[in-house]
Formats: structure tokens, sequence, C-alpha cells
């Protein structure tokens, strides 16, 4: 069984629901609805499936009571998306053209603040308590921050540390988010819900770390964007600090990691020296650690369909090609 058989079936075929429900949540506004529907045929599902899995993980509630935060997370993920293309000037996500390119930076930005608001009207309109709010609050807090830091430091080697809290703060609070959210939905007890959150913390770390590899190596068709693009729009990621720590052509690297333009021919150069290193093991070994990390804190508890879509989860963070 993959893993969206398991969730399907640990969640009593939630998905579905899902996609319907997303659709009407942007469904209201003819022209919304005609900009993001394109960009909503793409995309994982990953925040949404975690809250969801977590909140059905000991009994299956009704899906009135866990899908509008469900779509909520989708659409706070998508505003992110959107704000970020306009931030990095993409033309292409989800494999297809972005708000920006088709619409305009100024129309783009509107389109992502409707849906960032409409994820709280879902929220507001469906009595999810302050908690829920506050947890919401503070993880879109955390991805301006974390955006923050990296659009404030371009062109500028990081440090591992430096790294870790850009990751974590861009990507595992987002994730480890949905995963308490749900526990929270669920009344799950004080440690269960420490458990899945740190469940869900490891997840992001490696997720993070296999995009960023995957934004060298991946396959374009199937990532939907173009190779090299973190590099091309100055943002120092993991395999690039590994190479120049390890690598002979370092100077070079460095030089054109820092130089402020990074070219077609400069990304074909970077993805030629960090392939020469162990860079692309290393990453892997990272991400496969945080991955294991996220294992062992799954609570015992939890139901089996439920502990098998996790643990799928977990699998396919590393191994994905998108
Ligand atoms: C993609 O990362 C982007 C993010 C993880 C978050 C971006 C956050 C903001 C722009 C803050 C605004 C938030 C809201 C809710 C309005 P990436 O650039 O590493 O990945 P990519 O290669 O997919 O673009
Ligand atoms: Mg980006």
């Amino acid at each position: 069984m993959n893993f969206v058989a398991a969730l399907n079936e640990a969640t009593s075929k939630n998905l579905f629901v899902l996609e319907e429900q997303i659709r009407q949540a942007i469904a209201e506004d003819p022209f919304i609805y005609e900009a993001c529907a394109p960009l909503f045929k793409g995309g994982k599902r990953l925040r949404p499936m975690l809250f969801l899995l977590c909140a059905n993980s000991q009994k299956n509630f009704p899906s009135e009571k866990t899908m509008p935060l469900a779509v909520a997370l989708e659409l706070i993920h998508t505003a992110s998306l959107v704000h970020d293309d306009i931030i990095d000037t993409s033309k292409k996500r989800r494999g297809v053209e972005t708000a920006n390119s088709k619409y305009g930076a100024q129309i783009a930005v509107l389109i992502g603040d409707y849906l960032f608001a409409k994820a709280f009207q879902l929220v507001a309109e469906n009595n999810y308590g302050v908690a829920v709010t506050t947890i919401l609050s503070k993880l879109v807090k955390n991805l301006c921050v974390g955006e923050i830091m990296q659009d404030r430091s371009l062109y500028e080697i990081p440090t591992l540390a430096e790294y870790y809290t850009r990751i974590n703060l861009k990507t595992a609070i987002f994730l480890s988010s949905c995963c308490q959210l749900g526990a929270i939905v669920a009344q799950m007890d004080k440690r269960e819900v420490e458990n899945l959150t740190a469940y869900g913390t490891g997840l992001g770390l490696a997720f993070q770390i296999i995009d960023d590899l995957l934004d060298f190596f991946g396959d374009e068709k199937i990532t939907g964007k173009p190779n090299g693009g973190d590099l091309k729009s100055g943002v120092i990621t993991l395999p690039v600090i590994r190479a120049l720590e390890i690598s002979e052509e370092s100077p070079a690297l460095k030089k054109l990691v820092t130089s402020g333009a990074v070219t077609n021919s400069d990304i074909d150069t970077a993805i030629k020296i960090i392939r020469n290193t162990d860079a692309v093991d290393y990453c892997r070994t990272r991400a496969e650690a945080h991955i294991e990390s996220a294992r062992v804190n799954l609570p015992i508890t939890l139901k089996t369909s439920v502990a098998l879509a996790l643990d799928q989860i977990a699998d396919f963070i590393v191994d994905r090609t998108r």
C-alpha cells in the first residue's frame, strides 16, 4: 500500500474531501479561481495530510471538524509560495506559470494575501480556539523571519548553524505545526503532542535538505522548476556549504556563489564542482538522520494505519523526486 492509500484508509478517504474543499475555498471569486486553480492542481498536500493523519491518529473525527483547518494549512502554504515566487522572481511553480509571471508582482501580492485571509476566515468560522490560532500565527511569523533572514544574506555563505536556523524557520516549523495542530485538535495528551511535533520537525529538516538537493540535481520535468534556482537568486544551501568545505575547487566555487550575479553557465560549473565532492551523500546522510529522529518520536499509541502512513511519509521525504 502506498502512503496515499494508507492515508485514505487511515482518515476515511479524507483526501477526496480535501481536494473538493480546496476548490470551494478558491471558487468564491472568479478571478481568484482562474488565477489559483492551475496552481492548486499541483502540490503534494503534505501539510494538510500530516495534520489529518495526526488528528485522526487515535480515532476518526468527522471531516467537518478537521477539514477547514486542513484546507487552511494548504492555503497558507500556497500563499507563502505565491509570495516567495514574487521575491525570487520565479517563472514556474508546480509545473505551471507563477502568478507573478502571469499577472505581475502587484496582482500576485494580492492573490497571496487573499489566500492567506481566506485561510484565517476558515479557521475563525470553525471555532478552533486560541491555541490553534496562536500556533498558526507563530508559524506564519516564523516563515516570514526565515524568509527575511534568507533575503538579507543573499550571496553570503552561511555557517551550518545559520543554515539550520533558516530551514527550521522556513520549513520545519510549518511541518511540525501541522502535526502539533492535529494532535491538539484530537486532544491527545501533552507527551503525545510533543512527540508528534518532534516527528514533524525531523521530517521538516529532512524535507528542506532534500529540497535543496533537488534544486541542483532534480529532474526539472518532475520538480516543475528549473535547476539552480536557489543559487541564481543568491541562496546558498547545504550542497554548496559542504562542497566549499572540502572541494579542491573551493576558491572558484566561493567566487562564483558570492559574485552577486550567477549565470546559467555558473550553475553548470557549480553543479560539476559539487558532484566532484561527497556533498550529495553528505546531504542525504543528514536528511536520513533527521528522518530517523522523526521516526523514533512516533508515539506507540497511534492507530496502525496512521503509524504506517506517517512511516511511509518519512520514506517518501528522502526518496522523493519532486
Ligand atoms: C519556498 O522556499 C518558500 C517558503 C518555504 C516560505 C516563503 C515565505 C514567505 C514568502 C513569507 C510570506 C508568508 C505568507 C503566508 C504570506 P524555497 O524558496 O526554498 O523553495 P522553492 O524552491 O520551492 O521556491
Ligand atoms: Mg523560492
